[in-house]
């Protein structure tokens, strides 16, 4: 398949004169280090994802957030899935130089954007996407709520595999629609699906959320559970919106299957994909996505419910991470893949209640915290705050203020992930390792009397 990969941001910059202004206001300088992210010498650039940069203070969710929910000290924010790492230096560079043309009126996106998003996903996954098909959106979450507008009307049922994305509760909300969630069997340390279950909620659900690679459990869904889910999907009517954003992160060893690949016509043209960079390069703050479909009919009711107001900085980032960024993303990938063998052994070794078995793909941790859980009885404080209280208290909220406050350590609880989620909590892995070991330090200490 031909591939044009235009830098049109150059092209620009060309054309308005300010190409001298290369590594300007704003950008930390990388020596020895050309346009396009390697070294003068020949020699690779080496990323440095150990460094720990202090987030506090930058209204960061992960870090101000976590203190202002909580209303304690907070050592280690390990809640919202973003990175804390510097983003690729090939970035900031284009966003400089964007920043130097002061003129924010408004953008064209050019063809070469489009380009460059099906270029990533043939070159790492021979998927082959039309670039013509592809709908640019400001999320993966704002993109699934057009495509249940179009799929699922308010009180119809929603299937999805839980535990799950807590944030498809918030799109389910928004829509009026209700969810089907199908329990996942946890057995020796890893999720599957119940595909009796399944099949059962399909028959009175009007869509399903696909998460692969699966948000909490790390799942890389193999193309058999895959092809099956899609063919009870297909044979209930249900649309499939396989929600692919962790789509980059796929431990050694693994693999991602892209819904859109399987060798089944039928089932993939019952489906939309949804996608982005914001994981993968840490810039969910800049909100680009986009989402395609392969039968034209999903495609083109779906549209008409798809708004895009994108911002300039966020497609110059974008394009920039796609056709420059690539080696310090696999560098990343190595990094965040050595982060989960880390959590897996340290635990093992150092915090005996607390079990985990790494995570197939993702930068998350779905910590079995049950035995601490029972430990500090955090059921019945759960029930007795909520019969004093106006509120629903879960175990797990109990549990997650309990780690804030003997820990100091923010984890996501497990109750906003949805039904069989009790006594599980998610750690984000996605920071230097330091801050991994610190928080595992912490949850250690806090438990060893327990
Ligand atoms: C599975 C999944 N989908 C969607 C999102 C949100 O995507 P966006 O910020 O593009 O709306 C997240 C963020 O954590 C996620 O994990």
């Amino acid at each position: 398949m031909a591939r044009i990969s235009g830098l049109d941001r150059r092209t620009f910059l060309r054309g308005a004169g300010a190409s001298a202004l290369l590594g300007a206001v704003g950008v930390k300088p990388v020596s020895a280090t050309n346009l396009a992210g390697g070294s003068l010498t020949g020699a690779p650039e080496v990323f440095d994802f150990d460094e720990v940069v202090d987030r506090f203070g930058t209204m960061a969710t992960k870090w101000d957030g976590a203190v202002a929910d909580m209303g304690t000290e907070i050592e280690v924010g390990m809640g919202i899935a973003d990175l804390d790492f510097r983003t690729a230096p090939c970035i900031t560079r284009a966003l400089a130089e964007r920043c130097e043309h002061d003129i924010w009126g408004y953008q064209r996106r050019p063809a070469a954007y489009s380009e460059a998003v099906a270029d990533w996903n043939y070159r790492r996954y021979g998927l082959e996407i039309d670039p013509s098909t592809l709908v640019w959106t400001t999320g993966v979450l704002p993109a699934l709520i057009a495509a249940l507008q179009t799929f699922s009307p308010p009180g119809s049922r929603v299937l999805m595999n839980t535990p799950t994305y807590n944030g498809f509760y918030s799109a389910l909300r928004f829509t009026r629609t209700i969810t089907e969630d199908s329990p996942m069997v946890f057995s020796d340390g890893r999720w599957e699906i119940d595909f009796d279950d399944f099949e059962r909620r399909a028959q009175r659900a009007s869509s399903f959320i696909l998460c692969n690679p699966q948000n909490p459990t790390g799942n890389c869904w193999s193309e058999e559970d895959l092809l099956r889910m899609g063919e009870i999907c297909l044979r209930h009517k249900v649309v499939v919106l396989a929600d692919e954003i962790h789509c980059d992160f796929v431990n050694a060893g693994q693999k991602y299957t892209p819904f859109a690949s399987l060798p089944d016509r039928e089932i993939v043209d019952n489906s939309l994909t949804f996608k982005s960079m914001s994981k993968s390069f840490n810039l969910a703050g800049l909100k680009v996505s986009w989402w395609f479909s392969t039968n034209p009919s999903l495609q083109s009711r779906c549209r008409t419910n798809s708004r895009a107001d994108l911002h300039t900085l966020g497609l110059v980032a974008n394009h920039a991470a796609l056709t420059e960024g690539e080696p310090w993303f696999d560098q990343a990938l190595a990094y965040l893949d050595e982060n989960q063998s880390f959590a897996e052994s340290y635990i093992r070794d150092n915090v005996p209640h607390v079990h985990y078995r790494k995570a197939q793909g993702t930068f998350l941790a779905w910590l079995d915290m049950r035995e601490i859980s029972e430990a500090i009885d955090a059921p019945g404080i759960a029930a007795r705050q909520t019969a004093e209280g106006s509120t629903v208290v879960a175990p797990e909220d109990v549990l997650q203020r309990w780690l804030a406050e003997n820990a100091k350590v923010f984890l996501g609880p497990g109750d906003n992930f949805g039904t069989g989620s009790d006594g599980f909590m998610r750690m984000n892995l996605g920071t230097p390792r330091s801050n991994i070991q610190r928080a595992l330090d912490n949850i250690a200490s806090a438990t060893a009397t327990l």
